[in-house]
């Protein structure tokens, strides 16, 4: 993790987090900093306000680009914006990279920008930084939050609705860790596994606490596995496939090898996930993480016929797997489960609709003070045709 600005100027609880999945990543602040916030709200596509009571907090959140922290106590006018920057400038002596990363709930033109940056450029002069120098987005109006830390820039942020919300970042998730990860495993299958990152965050919205044992029915190569031993559970993994099974015991076994992991174990069955109770036989977990894309390879639009056929197959599996995994998981445990939906030639979504869930004794699970509708969409992936989209469920 990387923090870019002293604690001294970044004490202030009101900030504005990047989010680096939309909805979901508000969903993953919701269900993992709850007891932290006296206040949030997700106020832009890719962008969430919130309070902390205490400064920090979010450095466990691994759906967000960066965190900014307000320079002025609440939103305002662009005067006092200014005035907030040149408060923020008297803690600084000598010349720096800086950046504007601007993020509105209309389109920003050109010229707008363009007058913003301008704004501060001046009030950086005015402060006596003759040779700061301004790094400019190389597209849009945001500078990436891997730019912001690899040429160490003062990167202000301002967020537009009517008024102005203005901070600077003040961190930003290490989020190499993921990739190398992914990368140097010794089972790495990308045609059927999630990011690291994606399994990270899933976890934490199942709110898994160290000590507890997380199952993944679907286990694959074993992804989510591996990020649950990381958080400090326990994991628990079933697939039919023996291949996969070996796949994701040599994964573990590099994991507990290469992070040092220790204390917490790993146990692996063949077996089907809607039989549950009886390749687990006696068995209770304290939640559920799963990505089971049940589809076939597609490798161009389907027909609506075609999507709709495709989706109610997968349907059945999903539905037979949520009956399953109710019987294995304890009261108020939550399941996590990942669905697709499938864009057809018209570019009409179809997609799986988990339903009637509470015949098999589950209920979505919804985060205090806060409506999520279900599924929860992922923003920001790069698939055409296949998305993924995200349940929450909690045992009754
Ligand atoms: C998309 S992969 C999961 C990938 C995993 N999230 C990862 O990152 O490695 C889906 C897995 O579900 C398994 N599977 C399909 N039907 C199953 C069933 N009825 N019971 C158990 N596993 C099943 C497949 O063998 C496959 O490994």
């Amino acid at each position: 993790m990387t923090y870019l600005l002293p604690r001294s100027l970044t004490a202030s609880g009101n900030i504005a987090l990047i989010l680096a999945f939309g909805d979901l990543s508000y969903l993953e602040i919701c269900a993992t900093m709850e007891e932290r916030l006296s206040r949030s709200e997700h106020v832009l596509p890719g962008v969430a306000f919130a309070e902390t009571k205490q400064a920090g907090g979010y450095e466990k959140l691994a759906g967000v680009h960066k965190v900014a922290v307000a320079l002025t106590a609440k939103p305002s006018g662009w005067t006092a914006s200014m005035n907030g920057v040149r408060e923020f400038l008297k803690a600084y002596d000598k010349d720096f990279n800086f950046s504007v990363s601007l993020y509105s709930d209309s389109p920003v033109t050109k010229e707008e920008y363009e007058s913003t940056i301008a704004d501060f450029l001046a009030e950086v002069r005015e402060a006596g930084f003759r040779k700061a120098n301004l790094i400019r987005p190389g597209n849009g109006t945001e500078l990436l939050a891997r730019d912001v830390v690899a040429r160490k820039i003062i990167d202000f942020v301002v967020v537009l609705r009517g008024h102005y919300w203005t901070g600077v970042t003040s961190y930003v998730p290490d989020v190499q860790q993921f990739q190398l990860r992914s990368n140097e495993r010794p089972v790495v299958s990308s045609d059927i596994s999630i990011s690291a990152r994606l399994a990270k965050l899933l976890l934490n919205v199942s709110g898994v606490q160290k000590g507890e044992t997380v199952l993944d029915p679907f286990c694959g190569s074993g992804t989510i596995l591996m990020e649950a031993l990381l958080l400090g559970a326990n994991a628990l993994g079933v697939d039919r496939d023996p291949v996969r099974i070996e796949n994701s015991r040599r994964n573990l076994e590099w994991l507990r090898k290469t992070y040092q992991v220790e204390g917490r174990s790993f146990l692996l069955k063949v077996g089907d996930a809607t039989q549950l109770e009886k390749v687990i036989p006696g068995l209770q977990v304290d939640v559920v993480v799963s990505e089971p894309i049940f589809l076939p390879r597609i490798d161009f639009a389907p027909s609506l016929e075609k999507a709709r056929k495709l989706i109610k197959n997968s349907s059945r599996l999903y539905s037979e797997a949520l009956y399953s995994i109710a019987g294995v998981i304890r009261k108020g445990g939550r399941v996590v489960l990942v669905v697709p939906s499938l864009r057809t030639t018209a570019e009409r979504d179809v997609s799986v609709l988990l339903e009637d869930v509470q015949e098999a004794g589950l209920k979505p699970f919804r985060p205090a003070q806060h409506k999520f509708e279900y599924p929860v969409r992922i923003s920001g992936e790069n698939t055409r045709w296949v998305r993924r989209m995200i349940y929450v469920f909690e045992r009754v």
